[in-house]
C-alpha cells in the first residue's frame, strides 16, 4: 500500500481538532504511536486513549475557570476506566458518582471519598450507607422521600450527612431530548419550589446538613446561553437559602459542555467562562463542576477493523468488527462520529484521487440499527483495512455491552511513544462467568 497525508474531508473541517490522533505520513498516530500498531499488538476493535489529550483538556478547564478556583468532578459515567481516573486524579480532579459501583472504582483509583460527589435520582439503601461509610463529600438530593431515607440511614449510623438539592430550573439545553435534563418535565431534581420547601424542614432534621446546591441542566451543549440561565437562577435561589443556612457553602453547576464530533461545532471553554465567571465571581460560593464528556470525549478513539465492503443495489456497506455493542452513540442518538481510514490509500477512487463514495459503515450485529454512520463519504478502503472512530472516549466504552455474545472491547492509553493496555480485551470465559447450565434450584 502507497501511504501519503490525508487530505481535508469533504464533510470534516481541518483542522480543528482538539486531539492528539493526529496524520504522519499517512498514517494516523495517537500521540507518537501508529494506530496501526496499537491493532496489531491488541487486535480489534480497541479503544485507544491519549494521555496527553486527556491531561490537556483537564488543564485548559481549570485554567479558563481559574479566576472561580472550581473544583472540577470528573463525571465517571463517561468512562470509568481505572487509567482514566488515576491520570484525572493526580491531576488534582474531585470526582462525580451515580453508583456504589462507580464509587468502588473511583477508591479502587486510588481516590479518597471526600474526593466523591454522589449524585442520580434513585439511591438505594445499600448505596447510601456504602457512601456514608466511605464519607464521600456530599450527596446530592432528587426528592423528599430520598432525603427522609438518608436522615434515616444517617440516624442509624449516628452522623450527620451532608447533603445537596438537586434543582431542576426548568431551562432548556437546546441537546437531543434523551440527554436533556434541565427542563422541568423530565424526572431530574427538584423544581425550585419544592427545593426551597424540602430546604425548609432540613433545619428540623438531625441528621442532615444543607451544603450545597446542585444543577445538571443536559449534555453536549454547544451554547453557554443556558447556563447563563440556569446559574442566574441557581445564584438567586443560593442566596436567599444561604440565610437560613449557614452551613449551605458550595454550589454545583453540573457538566454538559460539548465537543467537537463533526468539526468546530463547540464553544471554546474561554467562551463558557466569559460567560459564567463573572456572574460566579464574587457569590462567596464554593463552585463545583462535573463534566464528562468534555474531558475525555476527544481523548479516545475506537479502532475497529474492516472485515467485508459489498454492495447492495445501490449501496456501499463497509462492514467492520466494531459494532453497536462497542459503541452505542449512533444507534441510540443518531450521534455522528467522523471515521478515517488510519492509513490512506492511492489510486483511482482514494481520497484525492476520487472519492470512494458514500458508505453505511455497519458491524456485524444482526439488527439494522447496528451502523456507525450512515451515507458517510468514505474514500475507498478495502477489508482489512483500519478505521478510526473519532471522539469516541465518552459513552463509548462506557456504554458498551456483550450483545450478540461479544467480549467487550480492549482499552488502551498512550502516553507519548509508548502504550499498555489499561483493559485486557474480555475472553469467552468472561462471557459466561457466574452463569450456569445447571440450576442450583432455591425452593
Ligand atoms: N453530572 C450529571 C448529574 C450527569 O447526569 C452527567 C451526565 C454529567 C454530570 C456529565 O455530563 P457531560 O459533561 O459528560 O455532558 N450517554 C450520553 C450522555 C449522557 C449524559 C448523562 N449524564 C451520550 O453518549 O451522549
Amino acid at each position: 500500500m502507497v501511504l501519503r497525508p490525508h487530505p481535508p474531508s469533504k464533510d470534516t473541517c481541518y483542522p480543528p481538532r482538539v486531539d492528539d490522533f493526529v496524520d504522519r505520513g499517512g498514517r494516523l498516530h495517537a500521540e507518537d504511536v501508529p494506530l496501526s500498531r496499537i491493532a496489531d499488538a491488541v487486535g480489534t476493535p480497541t479503544y485507544v486513549y491519549s494521555r496527553a489529550t486527556l491531561v490537556g483538556h483537564f488543564r485548559r478547564l481549570r485554567e479558563a475557570f481559574a479566576e472561580l478556583k472550581p473544583h472540577v468532578g470528573y463525571a465517571v459515567k463517561a468512562n470509568g476506566n481505572l487509567a482514566i481516573l488515576k491520570l484525572l486524579a493526580d491531576e488534582g480532579a474531585r470526582f462525580d458518582v451515580v453508583s456504589r459501583g462507580e464509587i468502588f472504582r473511583v477508591l479502587r483509583a486510588g481516590v479518597d471519598g471526600s474526593r466523591i460527589d454522589f449524585e442520580g435520582p434513585g439511591k438505594r439503601r445499600d448505596e447510601i450507607e456504602y457512601a456514608l461509610d466511605r464519607k464521600v463529600r456530599i450527596l446530592n438530593v432528587e426528592s423528599e422521600a430520598e432525603l427522609d431515607l438518608i436522615d434515616e440511614v444517617a440516624a442509624a449510623k449516628r452522623l450527620t450527612a451532608d447533603v445537596g438539592l438537586r434543582v431542576n430550573p426548568d431551562v432548556d439545553p437546546h441537546t437531543h431530548v434523551y440527554i436533556s435534563t434541565g427542563k422541568a418535565e423530565t424526572k431530574f431534581g427538584l423544581d425550585i419550589e419544592r427545593t426551597r420547601r424540602l430546604a425548609g424542614t432540613i433545619a428540623a432534621r438531625k441528621h442532615v446538613r444543607l451544603k450545597g446546591l446542585h444543577v445538571h441542566i443536559g449534555s453536549q451543549i454547544t451554547e453557554p446561553g443556558p447556563y447563563v440561565e440556569m446559574v442566574t437562577r441557581l445564584l438567586a435561589l443560593g442566596r436567599e437559602l444561604r440565610r437560613a443556612h449557614a452551613s449551605l457553602v458550595s454550589i454545583n453547576i453540573g457538566g454538559g459542555f460539548g465537543i467537537h464530533y463533526r468539526g468546530n461545532e463547540a464553544p471554546e471553554m474561554r467562551e463558557f467562562a466569559a460567560a459564567l465567571v463573572p456572574l460566579l465571581r464574587d457569590s462567596g460560593f464554593e463552585i463545583h463542576m462535573e463534566p464528562g464528556r468534555l474531558l475525555v470525549g476527544n481523548a479516545g478513539v475506537l479502532l475497529t477493523r474492516i472485515t467485508y465492503v459489498k454492495r447492495s443495489g445501490e449501496k456501499r456497506f463497509v462492514i467492520c468488527d466494531a459494532a453497536m455493542n462497542d459503541l452505542i452513540r449512533p444507534s441510540l442518538y443518531g450521534a455522528f462520529h467522523r471515521i478515517e481510514p488510519v492509513e490512506a490509500r492511492e489510486g483511482p477512487g482514494a481520497q484525492g484521487g476520487g472519492s470512494g463514495g458514500k458508505a453505511d459503515i455497519v458491524g456485524p450485529v444482526c439488527e439494522s440499527g447496528d451502523f456507525l454512520a450512515k451515507d458517510r463519504d468514505l474514500p475507498l478502503v478495502e477489508a482489512n483495512d483500519l478505521l478510526c472512530v473519532r471522539s469516541a472516549g465518552a459513552y463509548g466504552f462506557a456504554m458498551s455491552s456483550n450483545y450478540n455474545a461479544r467480549p467487550r472491547a480492549a482499552e488502551v492509553l498512550v502516553d507519548g511513544a509508548r502504550f499498555a493496555v489499561v483493559r485486557a480485551r474480555e475472553t469467552h470465559e468472561d462471557l459466561v462467568r457466574g452463569e450456569t447450565a445447571d440450576p442450583e434450584w432455591i425452593a
